[in-house]
């Protein structure tokens, strides 16, 4: 039997990493796992978000998983090692992509804006990783705690959402940015709202495409081609609830609509 691959995340934000490897993986099986009792993470002590990780991830390896992909920044910056050391499947985490936006605007001396969780941006992880490759301090961040709110709740409304980007990016020069990371998983449900607020040179990446890629590697998966089966994804909450998978379903049908 092909066992499936398990994608995780606080909540429906990992679903923006699951599409893409829907994707690029057709004939793969996966199972989704939000942990809906706990979610936010990005608001919360770095102690408390290690053990929910880690409950969740209890909870995802006895279902027989052959890898796991931690959809969400926040929890890979605290936990994505620990998992590596109990578990003996892949698990693969998300970076942000900061080191190919610096790489991008390293001609043109424009700077990186890197938006993720306040919890993200104070780990040693995200810090080491900006001071290994910022080498102009040209890395600027900041967190967006209320999309990850509006997001759960399925409130994608484009004019809320342009108002708020406004508001957030009102004192900086835009002019002198030209890369914006998406380093939360919830964030990509936004990035065509983004898209209309910024200067049109301003690049907007996510570190979906990076994370598939190297599950593809860690699996030795080859290209698929095919369509996508109906009951591709099993969907599981920590809260257990029918809502949350209507839910989760509900948002992988928005990024299907988003994608087209
Ligand atoms: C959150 O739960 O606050 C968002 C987690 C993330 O994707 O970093």
């Amino acid at each position: 039997m092909n066992k499936k691959i398990a994608f995780f995340d606080s909540g429906i934000g990992g679903l923006t990493v699951l599409h893409e490897a829907l994707q690029q993986l057709p004939e793969e099986q996966f199972l989704y796992y939000a942990d809906t009792l706990h979610v936010p993470y990005g608001t919360k002590s770095a102690d408390e978000v290690r053990g929910h990780v880690f409950d969740c991830a209890e909870a995802i390896v006895r279902e027989h998983v052959k890898a796991i992909v931690v959809a969400c920044n926040t929890a890979t910056s605290l936990a994505v090692k620990d998992l590596r050391a109990r578990y003996d499947i892949p698990v693969i985490g998300m970076e942000p992509a900061v080191k190919p936006a610096v790489e991008m605007n390293r001609e043109s001396g424009r700077r990186v804006l890197v938006f993720a969780t306040a919890l993200t941006l104070s780990q040693s992880k995200y810090n080491e990783l900006v001071s290994r490759v910022d080498d102009h301090h040209s890395v600027d961040s900041m967190p967006l705690p209320e999309l990850v709110e509006w997001c759960e709740q399925l409130d994608f409304d484009p004019e809320k959402s342009a108002a708020y980007f406004r508001r957030k990016l009102a004192d900086l020069d835009l002019k002198s940015y030209g890369t914006v990371v998406l380093g939360c998983t919830h964030y990509p449900f936004y990035s065509h709202i983004l898209r209309t607020v910024l200067p049109e040179h301003v690049q907007i990446i996510d570190g979906s495409a990076g994370t598939v890629n190297r599950l593809k590697h860690l699996l030795e998966l080859t290209e698929q081609h095919g369509k996508r089966p109906e009951e591709q994804v099993t969907f599981l909450s920590s809260g257990g609830q029918l809502e949350d998978q209507e839910k989760m379903k509900a948002a992988l049908r928005y990024l299907d609509t988003m994608s087209k």
